[in-house]
C-alpha cells in the first residue's frame, strides 16, 4: 500500500507521521512544492523510528512521479486560516492550489482514492472531484470525524469522563451548518439528552462549531494538526484495512436524506473502494432539514466556485 500525502504543513507532516508510525502503509510518500520541507520532514519521522520502534518507511519529495502508483492519498495542500478568517475566505486560493495539484496526482496514480483535506473542505472535495474526473466513491473529503471528535471531547470534558466512554457524530458541513445529532449521542451507552439539559447540549454544539477557529485564535498564525491528523488517521486505516467502518465524511449524495448530487457530511462505509455506501441513521424532521439545508448551502458555494472558472 502506497500512501501520498500532498502539502508538508503542520497537517501533512502529523498525518505521515501518524500513517507511517501506525504502519498502515509499506510506503508513505510526503510531496510538497517547497524544495526541501518534505524530505526534511520525512528525514526527521525515519530518525524517530528507532525510538518509537516503527519501520521507517517514508520518504519526501518535490516530484509527482515519485508518488506514482499510490493507492491513497491525501490532499493538505493550501493555505490555513488566520485569527478572523472564516474557511470560506480562502475559497479562490486554496481552489487556485486544488487546480495546480489535483492534475499531478492523477496522471501518476490514476486508480487512488482522494481524501481532501484542504479547506473550505466542502467545497474543495467537490473540486477536488470534478478537476479527477474519478469516480465519486473514490474522492471523500475529511471533516466529520474531526467534529464528531472535537464533539465527544467536548462531552467528556464537560461530564469529567474519558472521552472513550463517548460516541458522537456530526454530519453536514464542516462550519456553521455543521449538524450535531443528540439522539445518536451516548455516554456509556446512555443518550446524551437524558444525562444534559436543552442548554448544555446546545453550548457544546456552538463550542463545537467553533472549535476550528478557537484553535487558529490560540495558535494566531494556522489552525489545528493533532485532530485533524488523527482523523484522517482513521480514514486511511479504513481504507487501507477495508474495515468498513461507518464514519461521518463528506461524500457525494445521490439520493440519501433526500439530497442528490452534492459533497455533503454524511455517515459512510469506508473500505478500499472508497466510499462503499452512504448510511442513512434514522433522523427527525428537524435533523433531516438542518442536513438538507447544508447541502444545499454547500451546493450554492459549488456553483459560486464554477462562476470563479474551474
Ligand atoms: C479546523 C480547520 C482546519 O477545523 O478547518 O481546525
Amino acid at each position: 500500500m502506497r500512501v501520498t500525502v500532498v502539502g508538508s504543513g503542520f497537517v501533512g507532516a502529523t498525518t505521515a507521521m501518524r500513517v507511517v508510525q501506525k504502519g498502515l502503509a509499506d510506503d508513505v510518500v510526503m510531496v510538497d512544492v517547497v524544495e526541501g520541507l518534505p524530505q526534511g520532514v520525512a528525514l526527521d519521522i525515519r530518525e524517530s523510528s528507532p525510538v518509537e520502534g516503527f519501520e521507517p518507511n517514508i520518504r519526501g519529495t518535490n516530484d509527482y512521479a515519485d508518488t506514482a502508483g499510490s493507492d491513497v492519498v491525501v490532499v493538505t495542500a493550501g493555505l490555513p486560516r488566520q485569527p478572523g478568517m472564516s474557511r470560506m475566505d480562502l475559497l479562490d486560493k486554496n481552489a487556485a492550489i486544488m487546480r495546480s495539484v489535483v492534475g499531478a496526482v492523477v496522471e501518476h496514480s490514476p486508480d487512488a482514492i482522494l481524501i481532501i483535506v484542504s479547506n473550505p473542505l466542502d467545497e474543495m472535495t467537490f473540486l477536488a472531484s470534478e478537476l479527477s474526473g474519478f469516480p465519486k466513491r473514490r474522492v471523500m473529503g475529511m471533516a466529520g470525524v474531526l467534529d464528531s471528535a472535537r464533539l465527544r471531547y467536548f462531552i467528556a470534558e464537560d461530564l469529567g469522563i474519558s472521552p472513550s466512554a463517548v460516541e458522537a457524530m456530526t454530519l453536514g458541513s464542516h462550519g456553521e451548518a455543521m449538524v450535531p445529532l443528540p439522539r445518536h449521542a451516548t455516554v456509556e451507552g446512555k443518550p446524551l439528552a437524558e444525562l444534559v439539559d436543552e442548554a448544555t447540549l446546545e453550548r457544546l454544539y456552538q463550542h463545537t462549531r467553533d472549535a476550528g477557529a478557537e484553535i487558529v485564535g490560540l495558535l494566531k498564525k494556522g489552525s489545528a494538526y493533532y485532530a485533524p491528523s488523527a482523523s484522517i488517521a482513521q480514514m486511511v486505516n479504513a481504507i487501507v484495512g477495508d474495515t468498513k467502518e461507518v464514519l461521518p465524511v463528506c461524500a457525494w449524495a445521490t439520493g440519501e436524506y433526500g439530497i442528490d448530487g452534492v459533497y455533503v457530511g454524511v455517515p459512510a462505509r469506508l473500505g478500499r473502494g472508497g466510499v462503499e455506501e452512504i448510511v442513512e441513521l434514522d433522523l427527525n424532521e428537524d435533523e433531516l432539514a438542518a442536513l438538507r439545508a447544508a447541502a444545499e448551502g454547500i451546493r450554492a458555494k459549488c456553483a459560486d466556485l464554477a462562476n470563479l472558472g474551474t
